[in-house]
């Protein structure tokens, strides 16, 4: 019995559960208080990004399974084949809010620390410089039209760095199955409309001041091959 509830805790912990058989997701904590990214990101986004948006794409994730389960069930392809979208879009959703909030760090806890070691190195080499980068980044995530995410990734297969983007929610193995996430940037309206009263440029200017690079050193090294 003992074991049953420290188990239920760990998986609730780390944003797993199980209901009727099926597994669901729950919304992950924050590893920071809402306000302690500011000045750079509003305590007042940050709740709302992660108590509002995060939990409705957490919500419709689980809701769209278990109509999945429920359609494999009955044998009712149709509906298979409908739900494929919300699952793409919420269970993406999830996936990537899921990154973004280890992405980023207070400046107390090494937020907007430039990256060291073998990251450093490797952002020098294939971006010439971090300020390269960071301009490359911003750039790409600027002009995206709509609502979307630019990443910094490790291509595994090409053994390098690529800065790539997604539209909606799409997760970034979408753009390729050998992509690692290393760095995701929201750049929906939701992210930076109270604050930056929609002008992305403006926040994407600012987020880098809470960047998280040790978590992206972290599966950099990780990860590489
Ligand atoms: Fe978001």
């Amino acid at each position: 019995m003992a074991l049953r509830v420290m188990l239920t805790k760990k998986l609730v912990r780390s944003g797993i559960g199980h209901c009727r058989g099926l597994q669901t997701f729950s919304l992950p904590d924050l590893p920071y208080d809402y306000g302690a990214l500011e000045p750079a990101i509003s305590g007042e986004i940050m709740q709302l990004h992660h108590q509002k948006h995060h939990q409705a794409y957490v919500t419709n994730y689980n809701k769209a399974l278990e109509q999945l389960q429920d359609a494999i069930s009955k044998g009712d392809s149709a509906a298979v084949a409908k739900l494929q979208s919300a699952i793409k879009f919420n269970g993406g959703g999830h996936i990537n809010h899921s990154i973004f909030w280890k992405n980023l760090a207070p400046v107390p806890e090494g937020g907007g620390d430039p990256p060291k070691g073998s990251l450093g190195w490797a952002i020098d080499t294939d971006f010439g410089s971090l300020d390269a980068l960071v301009q490359k980044v911003s750039t790409e995530g600027a002009a995206l039209q709509g609502s979307g995410w630019v990443w910094l990734a490790l291509d595994k297969e090409l053994k390098k760095l690529v800065v790539e983007t997604t539209s909606n929610q799409d997760p970034l193995v979408t753009k390729g199955a050998s992509l690692v996430p290393l760095l995701g940037i929201d750049v929906w309206e939701h992210a930076y409309y109270l604050q930056y009263k929609n002008v992305r440029p403006d926040y994407l200017k600012n987020i880098w001041k809470v960047i998280n690079w040790k978590y992206a050193s972290e599966v950099f090294e990780k990860e590489s091959p």
